[in-house]
């Protein structure tokens, strides 16, 4: 099948790779043609720690999601998220150009590179910049500046930056898997865009994505990202908690976990019918989902707690008035919201509802979200890809010497 016009979106998280194959809609939308996963055996806490395993796990879910489509991607647009990350408030000015004074698309290209200018520890490097609102000639709130009158032109902005080498060995990854990077978009931003309503984003709302090895909570308010923290601490210190106190294999507490565990003593049934073997004993044991959560709650209390704690470093010691989003693989637990609207004693703490796109399987809500960020926004890439060597998966002739070029003028 030839290629079309189609988006291509990876998550890289600590337990699976997901890649997400969309075509927009000219209403705005994304039609989803092709998904694939792949447990993610090379990553820890939202960082590659072994670029081999990384590598065929891309691979894996990218065929997949291939087959689904029916045809082979080159491209693709690349979520962050890990400890590696963080946001640096920045404003840049110029002044505008044209002899009408009409600020024009190469005047707002001009002034988010100047928001470039920031200074950076010698191991950082700046991987996005999100403008969060333009102020021309001292008028300030203006969300999009194109097509008004103007001298002067500052835009308020977050600069994103990363460790380098983690970064690079990121896109090394996605490289060797024969796929070139378009842009890369904070997971938060691509989540944002189909977990929070515009009304939550301008009140003021706290998404928070529980992960397998993360937890990041991220605040938005006046329509913007404000503030962002990544706490190293997600859905795999449950397991862990939960397999250390039953004494079982940590695959199985894994799975006793999805499928009995629950965030809330109060809400586990007592009655002990559930079959497990623990480690170096032949014989089976019966327990009850109550003594299964025993070993969860504290640690989902944990997770709450820490998150507390950012929040108040951010200004909030009280919920901002859209309250609490709760998205991730975690967010499936049964309980999580109940338990979240009880530690944070408010009624505002629900789960992401991801019906506005139609997908079944929250699994996927990060690559989706980065599909329809893609879509809306056509985000860049700032850095070079360093020292690339990717496998030619059956890319076309033309791929290749663009990529050729790329690499020589590099
Ligand atoms: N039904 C469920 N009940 C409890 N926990 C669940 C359930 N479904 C998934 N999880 C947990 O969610 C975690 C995985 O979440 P997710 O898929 O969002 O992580 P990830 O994106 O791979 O990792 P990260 O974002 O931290 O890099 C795992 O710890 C998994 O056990
Ligand atoms: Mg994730």
């Amino acid at each position: 099948m030839s290629r079309r016009n189609y988006l291509v979106g990876i998550d890289i998280g600590t337990v699976e790779i997901r890649v997400g194959i969309g075509e927009p809609r000219p209403d705005g939308t994304v039609n989803i043609i092709g998904l694939g996963l792949s447990p993610s055996a090379g990553v820890r806490k939202g960082a590659i720690v072994d670029l081999e395993k990384t590598v065929e796990s891309i691979v894996s879910a990218a065929e997949e999601a291939e087959r689904m489509a029916g045809f082979k991607i080159d491209s693709a647009y690349v979520g962050l998220k890990g400890l590696n990350i963080e946001l640096i408030n920045n404003r840049g000015v110029v002044a505008v150009t044209s002899e009408d004074r009409e600020i024009r698309e190469e005047d707002l290209e001009r002034v988010i590179q100047s928001a470039r200018v920031v200074a950076l520890p010698m191991d950082r490097e700046i991987v996005d910049i999100i403008p969060r609102e333009y102020i021309v000639d001292g008028f300030s709130g203006i969300r999009d500046p194109v097509g008004m009158l103007g001298v002067r032109l500052e835009v308020d902005a977050l600069v994103v930056t990363s460790l380098i080498t983690s970064l690079h060995n990121m896109l090394r990854c996605v490289n060797r898997a024969g796929i070139s990077i378009k842009g890369l978009v904070l997971q938060a931003m691509a989540n944002s865009e189909i977990a929070l309503s515009s009304d939550e984003r301008d009140l003021g709302v706290f998404l928070i994505d529980i992960g397998g090895g993360t937890t990041e909570l991220v605040l938005f308010q006046h329509g913007k990202l404000q503030k962002m923290s990544v706490i190293p601490i997600g859905g795999d210190h449950v397991s862990t908690d939960l397999a250390a106190g039953l004494r079982i294999n940590h695959h199985v507490a894994e799975e006793l976990k999805k499928e009995h565990g629950s965030a809330m003593l109060s809400l586990a049934e007592s009655e002990p019918k559930i079959e497990i073997q623990t480690v170096g004993s032949n014989e089976l044991r019966l327990v009850s989902e109550r003594e299964i959560t025993s070993f969860i709650e504290p640690r989902v209390q944990e997770i709450f707690q820490i998150t507390k704690e950012e929040m108040v470093k951010m200004g909030w010691p009280h919920l901002p008035p859209a309250g609490i989003v709760l998205r991730g693989g975690v967010s499936s637990m049964k309980g999580l919201a109940a338990m979240g609207r009880n530690f944070f004693e408010s009624d505002q703490v629900r789960l992401a509802n991801f019906d506005v796109v139609g997908i079944q399987n929250p699994i996927y809500s990060t690559v989706v979200g980065l599909l329809y960020y893609a879509q809306r926004y056509q985000p860049r890439m700032y850095i070079h890809e360093r020292g690339r060597q990717k496998k030619k998966r059956g890319l076309g002739l033309w791929q290749r010497l663009k990529d050729w070029l790329a690499d020589i003028t590099e």
